[in-house]
């Protein structure tokens, strides 16, 4: 079977000290690590660091998010190629706290997936639902939606290089985590609604879980079907949850 991926999503944490120590622990943990692919999104200015400390060894550097456009004025943004210069292989789009802070809406997400694509690196399309949208049943709908529309924008085919983290909104750094059958309910959803357009992509596209995962949760969520790994906020902080998370990929 496929490696899974476990990706951690450092967010704004850390600082060149804390990065200086996770990094070195989590290149000798590593080699704990046989089923998954471990990947690590720093915030931008320590991705000389990580790509510094992580050549070499198995672990793959990605990003929070990225500029669409190229390059010129766009202040304050990261573009793909400069990303790109410092070894980053993955880009996390659409998270849900780019939706929702900064009004990232779906043809912008489209826009990065497509771009990302463009450069030769793998984007993680975020999707999931809030509380209030799984209370009124709308689970599946929003989720297939925010699926759908990159099928729109980029493509059915464009689902033969990416990988999709399911995220229920409600469970992102609350603590809360969807139990195994609720998440591999949506995952199962998400699955065959690309394999309605691209049933060749469908099978082996690689859908990850995220929202408070942690080394325990882990476990039973990775024996789920659909399940192929995790994307991991809080837990990713600390080399030992993260690896143990790592470790619970069979
Ligand atoms: P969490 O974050 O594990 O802290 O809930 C997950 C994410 O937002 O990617």
């Amino acid at each position: 079977m496929a490696k899974m991926i476990v990706a951690g999503n450092w967010k704004m944490n850390a600082s060149k000290e804390a990065v200086t120590a996770l990094l070195s622990e989590l290149k000798q943990g590593a080699v704990s690590v046989t089923n998954a692919q471990l990947v690590v999104f720093p915030p931008f200015p320590y991705l000389a660091q990580a790509q510094a400390e992580l050549s070499g060894t198995s672990i793959a550097i990605g990003v929070q998010n990225i500029c669409a456009a190229s390059k010129g004025a766009y202040t304050g943004e990261v573009s793909l190629a400069m990303a790109k210069e410092f070894g980053v292989s993955y880009v996390l789009v659409g998270h849900s706290e780019r939706r929702a802070l900064y009004a990232e809406d779906d043809a912008q997400v489209a826009a990065k997936f497509i771009a990302t694509q463009a450069m030769q690196l793998t984007p993680i399309l975020c999707v999931g639902e809030t509380l209030k949208q799984r209370e009124q049943g709308l689970t599946i709908s929003v989720v297939t939606g925010q699926i759908q529309a990159v099928i729109d924008a980029a493509g059915a085919n464009s689902f033969d290089n990416a990988v999709v983290a399911y995220e229920p909104v409600w469970a992102i750094g609350t603590g809360l985590t969807a139990s195994p059958a609720q998440a591999q309910e949506v995952h199962q959803a998400i699955r065959a609604h690309v394999a309605d357009v691209a049933p060749e992509h469908a099978v082996g596209l690689k859908i990850l879980y995220g929202g408070s995962v942690t080394a325990t949760s882990a476990e039973e969520l990775f024996t789920q079907a659909d399940i192929d790994g995790g994307l991991v906020g809080g837990a990713s902080l600390q080399a030992d949850s993260f690896l143990a998370i790592g470790q619970a990929a069979k």
